[in-house]
């Protein structure tokens, strides 16, 4: 599965410090995960203390902030800086979201921030998503219709429209996926809540027409039903999003056909 190398995390170790500059008046500690595969060794923590005052308001400026002035070392993907593209996901104080979209004045103490959990490592806060693309690849996530195409766009309802308005909202950014225990264990053969919703997305628009053969891929002891309904997907997902009520109702379906 892996290109890169799971790190230990059992072994992290206390990293380097920097200190705020001189005369701060609004310091605040980052406590951030650091490993490189290239240097191997354990991994460390290394502690930033930032002045608030030279920094915009979300966890990613932060981040921006250290890479800019402080420890170029520092790696981490982003783009948008708007919550649209995905890149930025990590897990800030325990929890998975997105850096940009975090405000830093939500958290009293230090912030701590690690890359998603249970993915192999790429670089410090950039997981290995390689894995999760394939499966992403495996549900075909694109219009399949036999059917002749109409001289203009193939229309739908806006009833029809709106039962797959939610899962199109979907930014990929993988919190819920690597927030869900059984994808921690299973992630190799279960798909995971992210790619189950992309899955749904296609299996409810009225324009497809492989919905048989897309739930035959899902009937299968672990593509789908290792989901157990944990529910930390849809209580950790930053577009408010439910992917959890997206595989119920793949499951009705699997019901609805098999009786
Ligand atoms: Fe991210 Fe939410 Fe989509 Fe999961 S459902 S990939 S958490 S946007
Ligand atoms: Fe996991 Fe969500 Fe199911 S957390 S077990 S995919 S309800
Ligand atoms: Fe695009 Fe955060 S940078 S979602």
């Amino acid at each position: 599965m892996a290109k890169f190398t799971l790190p230990d995390h059992s072994k992290v170790v206390p990293g380097r410090h920097f200190e705020a500059p001189e005369g701060a008046k609004r310091v605040k500690r980052f406590v951030i995960y650091r490993w490189s595969p290239d240097k191997g060794g354990a991994p460390t923590r290394d502690t930033y203390d930032i002045d608030l005052d030279r920094c915009g308001p979300m966890v990613l400026d932060a981040l921006i902030h250290i890479k800019n002035d402080i420890d170029s070392t520092l790696t981490f993907r982003r783009s948008c800086r708007e919550g649209i593209c995905g890149s930025c996901a990590m897990n800030i104080d325990g929890t998975n979201t997105l850096a940009c979209t975090k405000p830093i004045a939500d958290m009293n103490a230090d912030v701590k921030v690690h890359p998603l959990p249970h993915m192999p490592v790429v670089k410090d806060l950039v997981p290995d998503l390689s894995h999760t693309y394939a499966q992403l690849a495996s549900i075909e996530p694109y219009l399949k219709a036999d059917s002749p195409a109409p001289s203009r766009e193939r229309l739908q309802s806006p009833e029809e429209q709106a039962l797959i308005d939610e899962a199109s909202s979907c930014i990929l950014c993988f919190c819920c996926s690597t927030a869900c225990p059984s994808y921690w264990w299973n992630g190799d053969r279960f798909l995971g809540p992210a790619i189950l919703l992309q899955a749904y997305r296609w299996i409810a628009d009225s324009r497809d027409e492989a919905t048989g053969e897309r739930l035959d891929y899902l009937e299968d002891p672990f593509r789908m039903y290792r989901c157990h309904t944990i529910m930390n997907c849809t209580r950790t997902c930053p577009k408010g999003l439910n992917p959890a009520k997206a595989i119920a109702e793949i499951k009705k379906l699997m019901l609805a056909r098999a009786s």
